[in-house]
């Protein structure tokens, strides 16, 4: 038996923080310690096939590999973060580490790609702590990474396999003074932002599925109001109810779902929900699937809660509706990214001016210098890139993002609101408590852009109509 002495001191010694609170550890007797590591079967060495992101993964590689020549590139997968004693958040790989190796929901914590340069490109090389044998203290008394408390890790040569890229033990790896890290060194990280700016096949696919299943927690919720409006905090039934399906269909929601109800669509990033639910009032559901490749949708729907809208909540939604179909409309390839905020802002003034809101004319308050004013009423942004990330690409520099250029295989959404606030004397009190959006995401293709939610009910009679259909 290799294994031996005190328990403590091995627990102490096999991580780099306590896995476990030190004041309740029960030490391990003898008799465990000469036993626990014999009496297992042999762990059979398969090797699974490649996955289908490996050939994808590896051609973003050698993008990376050529715009460095030279250079040593890291690429870190993050580590576990502590949310509480002996519990840490679910973990979830680096964005770049992700897109770079295909490793995503199933990645290991700690790991790193490494361009390690040669004379004519790189050698690359993924690090990770392979599975520990049995005959170690890290197999049993480690609560954070040890197989007796987590389940079966990977070894080297699944992952290679797995992934398609040589592997190499973590602690193999020694990091350099000049090493351009992800994350570090500016000018990496935001190519390897811009590098997610097109999405290739792969990406598009995934993008797809992400969106098909958020549509379907789109309908769970909408079939579960009943129980909704029952709930004192309804909008926690909504949020539950929606990430059932992304940890049923998906690897978790790509962000915290929104579901705000009544005055509450009017907090722009609502998460606490913990409102009721309420007959005749709106409520926004801001919610996206993340599928295991960690490509997420990003999806708004607001929804009477009673099946009908009033008529001053339908002034509003069409408004909201008509802006988005504006900015769809604006957008093809070869123009500015901008643009299509632009045309949506254009039918956000044209309203509020016309009902009577500004203290200036629409015309007026599209001024970029001296207008605005309609943005009281929609602060954000119509649209942003979407793909591993909700707010993709968010290190590439502006000119290649809002003053960028759309192209085919570009992903983002188009999301026009209007908020009236409860309390916002500005507006007819009839106005007030008010909060709409609508949110799609959009595939650019050379043909035009693709609504790839359209399938989910958009218009205010289709809304009606779901509601009817479903929650009856
Ligand atoms: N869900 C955040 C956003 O729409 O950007
Ligand atoms: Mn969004
Ligand atoms: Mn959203």
């Amino acid at each position: 038996m290799s294994t031996s002495g005190d328990s403590d001191t091995i627990a102490q010694t096999d991580g780099e923080r306590p896995t476990t609170s030190t004041n309740r550890r029960q030490p391990y007797g003898q008799g465990f310690l000469d036993t626990i590591s014999t009496g297992w079967a042999e762990r059979p060495d398969s090797t699974p096939p490649q996955r289908a992101q490996a050939p994808y993964a590896a051609a973003r590689r050698d993008a990376v590999s050529a715009a460095f020549p030279g250079s040593r590139v890291v690429v870190p997968a993050g580590g576990l973060k502590q949310r509480s004693n002996d519990t840490d958040y679910p973990f979830r790989a680096h964005s770049a580490f992700a897109h770079l190796t295909g490793w995503a929901s199933d990645a290991e914590p700690d790991a790193a790609l490494v361009f390690e340069p040669r004379e004519d490109g790189h050698d690359v090389t993924l690090y990770f702590r392979e599975r520990a044998d049995r005959t170690t203290a890290e197999f049993y008394s480690n609560a954070a990474i040890g197989e007796f408390w987590i389940g079966p890790r990977p070894s080297l040569a699944a992952v290679a396999a797995d992934l398609g890229v040589a592997t190499a033990h973590i602690d193999d790896f020694a990091g350099g003074e000049d090493d351009r890290v992800v994350g570090e060194d500016a000018e990496v990280t935001r190519f390897v932002s811009e590098l997610r700016l097109v999405k290739d096949d792969y990406e598009i696919a995934q993008l797809r599925e992400a969106v098909a299943a958020t549509a379907a927690g789109f309908d769970d919720i909408v079939a579960d109001l009943p129980r909704v409006i029952a709930h004192p905090r309804g909008e926690r039934i909504v949020e539950g109810v929606f990430h059932l399906r992304a940890r049923s269909d998906g690897n978790a929601v790509g962000y915290d779902t929104i579901a705000a109800s009544g005055p509450h669509a009017c907090y722009l990033h609502w998460t606490r929900n913990d409102g009721a639910v309420v007959p005749g009032d709106l409520i926004l559901i801001d919610a996206g699937v993340e599928v295991d490749s960690l490509y997420t949708a990003d999806i708004t729907r607001t929804l009477p809660v009673s099946g009908r809208f009033t008529a001053v909540q339908r002034r509003v939604y069409e408004a909201v509706r008509e802006a988005a179909d504006a900015a769809f409309a604006a957008a093809r390839p070869g123009v500015r990214f901008r643009s299509v905020h632009d045309a949506a802002m254009e039918v956000i003034a044209a309203r509020v001016a016309e009902w009577g809101l500004l203290p200036v004319t629409a015309q007026e308050a599209l001024d970029a210098d001296a207008g605005g004013h309609h943005r009281r009423y929609m602060v954000h942004g119509t649209s942003h890139h979407l793909g591993i990330d909700v707010h993709d690409c968010a290190q590439a520099r502006r000119e290649m993002y809002y003053d960028g250029v759309l192209e085919a295989g570009m992903v983002f959404t188009i999301e026009p609101g209007l908020y009236f606030q409860i309390d916002d004397t500005t507006v007819p009190e009839e106005y007030r408590g008010i909060g709409v959006r609508i949110e799609d995401d959009i595939l650019m293709t050379a043909d035009g852009p693709v609504n790839l939610s359209a399938d989910i009910p958009r218009t205010a009679d289709e809304v009606e109509a779901w509601i009817a259909r479903l929650s009856s």
